[in-house]
């Protein structure tokens, strides 16, 4: 079977259009993934893992090499990708299950068909209750819960998350990747999930992707052989190669970073 996403000799330059310093952000990016794969992305800050997640949107043209989405060169945003960003990307002047019904108004889905999409996807995040609340009257918890429903709901068939959960607090945090954990197994949706916390990495991804320091190129990619099912953090830490990935993991990355920074 073909992989969902190739990317191939992938470089990326960035020049200040001020100074004309160069910094390149990735150099020789190689990495396939698979239909239905969930890779989650690791590595020392401003290695380019935002930019790599840029350049599959579509929202940055890379200096060199090039990526393919079911075979096909990505030339630039399309609504077969979604991306969850780091900042909360909800309108405040809307409330819940609109700004969950946004992206489904955009593709014209009659209003019947986005009223029970979007009752679906409130249940799937937990947000019954809510739907006519507006962004400012939720938790920070409960406005990412809606940025990953409303990015769900409009169906695209790879997800792209930069650090969706750093914002929120440490129990809202085991919530949201318990979730997104059933989410992703119900959906079987593709994603790509860049985090700094190693043992996110190991508990969401069926591989986890170190990249090295800047420029970023793929250093490892380590497989997480525990079973979907058991992803809840209970079963999960009990399980014997818990804590083998993550020490594995977590010195790949920190050969990465100087010994005094933090991953
Ligand atoms: N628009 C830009 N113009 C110039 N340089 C940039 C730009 N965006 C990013 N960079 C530089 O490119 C490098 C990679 O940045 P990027 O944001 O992709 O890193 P990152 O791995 O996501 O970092 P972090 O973990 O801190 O989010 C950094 O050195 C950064 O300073
Ligand atoms: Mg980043």
């Amino acid at each position: 079977m073909r992989p969902k996403i190739v990317v191939r000799g992938l470089a990326h330059e960035y020049i200040n259009p001020f100074t004309q310093e160069r910094v390149v952000a990735l150099d020789g990016v190689d990495l396939e993934v698979e239909e239905g794969e969930f890779l989650t992305v690791v590595g020392p800050s401003g290695c380019g893992k935002t930019t790599l997640l840029n350049i599959l949107a579509g929202l940055i043209q890379p200096t060199h090499g090039t990526v393919l989405l079911d075979g096909r060169a990505v030339t630039g945003p399309g609504p077969d990708r979604g991306v969850v960003f780091q900042e909360f990307a909800i309108l405040p002047w809307r409330t819940v299950q609109r700004n969950i019904a946004h992206g489904l108004e955009i593709q014209g889905v009659a209003k019947a068909e986005r009223a029970a999409v979007v009752r679906r996807f409130v249940e799937l995040v937990g947000l019954t209750g809510f739907e006519k609340k507006y962004p400012h009257e939720l938790s920070g918890g409960m406005k990412q819960r809606v940025a990953v429903a409303r990015t769900l709901a409009a169906n695209p068939h790879v997800m792209l998350m930069d650090e969706p959960f750093a914002s929120v607090d440490a129990q809202t945090r085991i919530t949201l990747q318990e979730e997104l954990n059933t989410i992703a197994q119900a959906t079987r949706k593709t994603i790509l999930f860049v985090t700094h916390n190693v043992e996110e990495a190991v508990f969401l991804g069926d591989r986890c992707c170190v990249l090295s320091r800047r420029p970023g190129k793929v250093k490892a990619l380590v497989p997480v052989k525990i079973p979907r099912e058991h992803r809840t953090w209970k079963l999960f830490t009990s399980d014997s190669s818990f804590g083998a990935t993550k020490e594995l993991v977590l010195k790949l990355v920190r050969e990465e970073v100087g010994r005094e920074d933090t991953v």
